[in-house]
């Protein structure tokens, strides 16, 4: 059985790499481990070889080589995702199929404010190219270095701008997409208008790899801000933070970009493990904020009117302290306490993620609640709260306490996700509102989604990929 299997596997890799070139196949376990290591180090993973297309024609080619096998697939970018799915699952079954050679930016388009990339592009090299050309690619997260445009698209990332530019999806004209069938679907529209049927793009932004693969994308670009200004905001509590985004969009309207909220904790966890960080006001505070507005044209007063509408916010209650960068070195030293609270955490040890979203309105409302049943069911644990308050989306997670194993603090994930996860139903949130269903979530999707919606979605999985041969156990419970 086991030759059999061996043989199999030695036939599929002399297929692949008849398409892909020999380079392009993986097969020694050792060198495919990057390819199998979930960014949070919780699953078990196995594949029968990892493959690394360079053209579109080369990853249909590769998918018709599997659907005529019944090899399961999983599509790969940059593997940072959050949710696991972007591994295989344990079985050795499964072959990964990795976008990270498909990373051309195909054209651009400035007076049209488009670009064209594939999906192996880096986020960053995406940014880079409409930097390049004067213009602005606005998608921003802290795993920018690594993440890859078709990861970001089938994941529908938010960030920290999704407040003025939306959500990736919202970043998106066209795809290039590979079928379940092995067919190209080219829908790499740059209009902006475009009511004729269906907008099948949506069918593959946001569903993690489970119906098709996202090969090249037609972005929106926007006028880069000339101005820009940032300020590490100390607020007296998280119910204020409403009132004060209110006040600040009042002020300067959608230029404001930046609402990211963070607690004492997630600060102290970032000076005790990443060198460089330091406390940023004269006096340590419970809660913070981290604010940036910007504006396309040159708006030379926007500092003065942004320390105005500060100064009011103060006399209001609303604020207890704040600076505003002064330099570029100052603003940099603002976000990478925000932009490492991720790489602390994971330092400090095992953690237990929820990243879900409320009504603004209840933002203050859901860390009370959710704050104090944690402290009943795990007084120890420490929670660590941030986020994107301004979209509502908050990362509500819980690190082992000092006084416990990391294997049996992770072992109660189930009980203390359940705690969270029916506060954020109870008050009609949403209990994954950014980094997707993956392996990890989807016993919360069948707990939480109702039947008529579970089974439309199914009925996409199975007319979109009957086979079920992408990314499965993905997603759908
Ligand atoms: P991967 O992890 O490789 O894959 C993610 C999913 O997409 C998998 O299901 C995979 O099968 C599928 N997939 C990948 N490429 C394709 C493709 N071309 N076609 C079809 N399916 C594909 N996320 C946010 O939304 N906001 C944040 O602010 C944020 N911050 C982060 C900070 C850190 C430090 C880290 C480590 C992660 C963060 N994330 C965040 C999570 C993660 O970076 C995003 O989900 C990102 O969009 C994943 O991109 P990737 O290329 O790494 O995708
Ligand atoms: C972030 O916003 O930095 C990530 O999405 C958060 C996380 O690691 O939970
Ligand atoms: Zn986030």
């Amino acid at each position: 059985m086991a030759a059999a299997f061996e043989t199999q596997n030695a036939e599929l890799a002399l297929a692949m790499e008849a398409v892909v070139g020999r380079s392009g196949v993986i097969t020694e376990r050792a060198d495919m481990v990057p390819y199998l290591e979930d960014q949070r180090g919780l699953l078990e993973s196995d594949a029968r070889l990892v493959v690394r297309p360079a053209t579109v024609e080369e990853v249909a080619e590769v998918v018709r080589i599997c659907a005529s096998r019944d090899v399961p697939i999983v599509p790969q970018g940059g593997n940072t995702g959050l949710v696991g799915g972007s591994v295989p699952d344990g079985s050795g079954e499964q072959v990964v199929l990795s976008l990270s050679r498909m990373n051309r930016v195909r054209s651009i388009d400035p007076l049209n404010f488009t670009l064209v990339v594939e999906a192996g592009c880096v986020l960053t090299q995406v940014q880079n190219a409409a930097d390049e050309a004067g213009l602005l690619f606005p998608l921003s997260l802290a795993s920018e270095g690594s993440c890859q445009i078709g990861g970001n698209l089938s994941t529908n990332a938010g960030g920290t701008a999704v407040l003025r530019y939306g959500n990736a999806r919202e970043l998106v004209l066209g795809l290039e997409v590979v079928l379940a069938s092995g067919e190209i679907w080219n829908g790499l529209r740059t209009l902006r208008k475009d009511n004729t049927g269906y907008d099948l793009k949506q069918l593959f932004l946001g569903t993690e790899g489970t119906l098709g693969i996202i090969t090249a994308a037609a972005l929106k670009l926007f006028p880069k801000p000339k101005e820009q200004c940032t300020a590490l905001v100390a607020i007296p509590n998280a119910a204020v933070a409403a009132d004060l985004l209110g006040w600040l969009r009042d002020a300067h309207g959608d230029a404001v970009t930046t609402y990211e909220y963070m607690q004492r904790p997630c600060l102290d966890m970032v000076f005790t493990h990443i060198p460089g960080a330091r406390e940023p006001l004269d006096s340590a505070y419970e809660h913070y904020l981290l604010v940036e507005i910007g504006a396309p044209g040159a708006a030379s007063d926007m500092g003065a009117r942004f320390e105005e509408t500060l100064a009011g916010a103060f006399e209001k209650g609303w604020i207890l302290d704040a600076s505003v960068a002064a330099t570029e070195a100052q603003r940099e030293d603002f976000w990478r306490l925000r932009e490492n609270i991720t790489e602390a955490t994971k330092i400090a040890g095992a953690s237990i993620k929820h990243d879900v979203s409320v009504a603004l309105t209840d933002v203050a409302r859901f860390i009370e609640r959710g704050s104090e049943a944690l402290a009943q069911v795990m007084p120890n644990g420490k929670l660590i709260v941030f986020g994107h308050l301004g979209d509502g989306n908050l990362h509500f997670n819980l690190n082992q306490p000092d006084d416990m194993e990391a294997k049996a603090f992770l072992g109660r994930s189930v009980e203390i996700s359940k705690v969270v996860h029916d506060i954020v139903v109870d008050l009609n949130g949403s209990f994954s509102a950014e980094h997707g269903i993956g392996r990890i979530k989807r016993k919360d999707m069948a707990a939480y989604k109702s039947s008529v919606e579970l089974e439309l979605m199914r009925t996409l999985k199975r007319t979109l990929d009957p086979k079920g041969l992408l990314n499965p156990e993905h997603v759908l419970p």
